[in-house]
C-alpha cells in the first residue's frame, strides 16, 4: 500500500488541521461494536479496519460527533504500518476501508476473531459486575464443522444506490456500495447474482432467502410498489419472488412464506420474517437450549420472544403431553405462524403481545423460561420479573452480550447464580456472537 504523508500526525506530532485528517495510531484492545481502541492526545479513538498491535494510518471519518470537543472520535485504516500476525488477505475487499458494513473482521483469521470476540465477552461480563460465574470460561466456539466462515448467511438484503445498482449500506453511512460477491451469503443466494439483473424503478431494496428446504425466496421491496405493475426480472423465473410494498406483502411467485426443517420439525416462517440467519444457528441455538434447559415431563415452560415457535417446538418434546409451552412473540404476524408450527402439539401454544406485559399479567410462574430478545436485551424490569415467576432456571439466548451482560448482573443481584455461559460463532466475519446463559436460584 502506498504510504500518503501528507497531513499525518503521529502521537508524538499532533496534528493540528480540521477532521478528516489522518493520524497514526497504534492499535490496542477490540472495543465493542467491532472496532479497536487507539489512543491520540489522550483522546479514545475507535478504529475500524485494524488489528490489536498494529500500527496504523487512520482517517477520522467524517462525521458530526467527530467533533473537536467529542470524547472519543472515530476513524476507519488506510495503511498498515505494521501489521499484526492475525491479519490475513480479506474474505471480502469489499467490505474493507470505504466498503460495505457487515464483515467488519474479514481481514483478521477466523481464530483470532473468536479470540478477540472472546476478550470482548469477558470484558463485558467483568465490567458489569458478574460475579457467579468464572468469565474467564466464557469463551467464544465455531459452528460445529465451520472451518472457514463462508456462505452462511440465509438472509441477505441489498440495497438500491442513488446510480440505481443493488449494493449494501456502508459501515455507519447510508451511501449504498457495492458487494461484489458476497462471500458470507449462502450459495442458493450467490447464484442469483442478484446485484447484475435489472429491477423496475421503484424497487429499493431486495431481500433474499435461502430456506433449509424449497427453493430460495427474493422479495422486492419499494414503498410505491404497485405488486400488479411489478413483472418479474429476467434470471429471477426460478424462484418464490413476493413483492412489498406500503400495501404489506404480494407473492408473484409461491406465497411469500418459506419452509425451514431443523432436526425433523418444520416451520413456515414468512419470507420477510425473523428466522435465525446462520445456516446452523436453529440446530446449534435447539441443541444447547435444551441441554441448559433441563426440562421435564410434564413441567411449564414459557419460550418468550418466540418468534414461529423453533424453541417451543422442541420443548414441548421434552415436557410431553402432560406439561405445557407457552411461546410469546409480539410480531403478530410471527405469533399467527407460531401457533400454526405448534398445531401439532397439543401442549404447546403461542400468543402474542408484549413480553413484559404478559409476564405481568400471569398469575402463576413458570418451572422454566427461555428468553430470546433482541440486541436491547430484557432490561432489569422484565429480568427482575422473570427471577420472581420462575421456579427452577432460565436460559437466556442473546444476540448482543453488552445487554446479556447487564442483565446477567441483574438476575445476580436478584438472588439468582450463572450456572453456565455458553458462546457461538454465528456471525463469522463480523464482531456478532450468540450467547446462552443459564440461571438458576442461588440457594
Ligand atoms: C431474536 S428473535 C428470536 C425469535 C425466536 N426465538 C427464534 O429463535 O426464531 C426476537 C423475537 O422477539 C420479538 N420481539 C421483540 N420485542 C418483543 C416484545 N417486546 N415482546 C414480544 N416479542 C418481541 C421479535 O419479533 C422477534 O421475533
Amino acid at each position: 500500500m502506498a504510504r500518503e504523508n501528507r497531513g499525518r500526525a503521529t502521537n508524538a506530532e499532533p496534528e493540528r488541521t480540521a477532521l478528516g485528517r489522518l493520524l497514526t495510531l497504534t492499535v490496542g484492545a477490540p472495543a465493542a461494536g467491532g472496532t479497536f481502541v487507539a489512543r491520540h492526545e489522550g483522546r479514545v479513538v475507535f478504529v475500524r479496519g485494524a488489528v490489536p498491535g498494529e500500527t496504523v494510518v487512520a482517517r477520522l471519518l467524517e462525521d458530526s460527533r467527530n467533533s473537536a470537543k467529542a470524547r472519543f472520535w472515530r476513524a476507519e485504516t488506510l495503511e498498515i504500518l505494521d501489521p499484526s500476525p492475525d491479519r490475513v488477505p480479506s474474505v471480502w475487499p469489499q467490505a474493507g476501508t470505504d466498503g460495505v458494513g457487515g464483515a467488519e473482521w474479514a481481514h483478521i483469521g477466523l481464530h483470532a476473531q473468536r479470540r478477540l470476540a472472546t476478550e470482548v465477552l469477558q470484558d463485558l461480563l467483568t465490567r458489569a459486575g458478574v460475579s457467579t460465574f468464572e468469565v474467564q470460561e466464557a469463551q467464544v466456539e465455531p459452528a460445529p464443522h465451520d472451518t472457514d466462515g463462508l456462505g452462511w448467511r440465509t438472509r441477505v438484503r441489498l440495497t438500491r444506490g442513488s446510480d440505481g445498482l443493488l449494493g449494501m449500506r456502508g459501515w455507519r453511512s447510508h451511501e449504498v456500495r457495492p458487494v461484489g460477491e458476497n462471500p458470507l451469503a449462502a450459495d442458493e443466494i450467490r447464484g442469483l447474482g442478484l446485484p447484475e439483473l435489472e429491477y423496475a424503478p421503484g424497487v429499493e431494496a431486495v431481500d433474499a432467502v435461502a430456506p433449509s428446504t424449497g427453493r430460495p425466496a427474493v422479495v422486492l421491496v419499494g414503498e410505491r410498489l404497485d405488486a400488479r405493475e411489478v413483472t418479474v426480472p429476467a434470471g429471477l423465473e426460478d424462484v418464490d419472488l413476493a413483492v412489498l410494498g406500503s400495501g404489506g406483502l404480494t407473492p408473484l411467485q409461491g406465497d411469500g412464506m418459506v419452509t425451514e426443517e431443523v432436526q425433523g420439525r418444520r416451520f413456515r416462517v414468512g419470507a420477510t420474517g425473523f428466522w435465525q440467519v446462520h445456516r446452523q444457528a436453529p440446530e446449534v441455538l435447539t441443541t444447547v437450549v435444551l441441554r441448559l434447559l433441563e426440562a421435564h415431563e410434564g413441567e411449564t415452560v414459557w419460550d418468550l420472544f418466540g418468534g414461529v415457535g423453533l424453541f417451543a417446538s422442541a420443548i414441548a418434546d421434552e415436557v410431553g403431553a402432560a406439561g405445557r409451552v407457552l411461546s410469546v412473540e409480539g410480531d403478530k404476524r410471527a405469533g399467527a405462524l407460531a401457533a400454526e408450527n405448534l398445531a401439532e402439539t397439543p401442549q404447546a401454544s403461542a400468543e402474542t403481545g408484549d413480553v413484559t406485559d404478559w409476564v405481568r399479567a400471569q398469575g402463576a410462574g413458570a418451572d422454566r423460561v427461555v428468553v430470546d430478545p433482541p440486541r436491547a436485551g430484557l432490561g432489569p424490569e422484565l429480568m427482575g420479573l422473570l427471577c420472581e415467576r420462575t421456579r427452577e432456571r432460565i436460559v437466556y439466548v442473546s444476540c448482543e452480550p453488552s445487554t446479556l451482560a447487564r442483565d446477567l448482573h441483574v438476575a445476580e443481584e436478584s438472588g439468582w447464580r450463572i450456572e453456565d455461559l455458553r458462546a457461538f460463532d454465528l456471525f463469522p466475519h463480523t464482531h456478532h456472537i450468540e450467547s446462552v446463559a443459564v440461571l438458576t436460584p442461588a440457594s
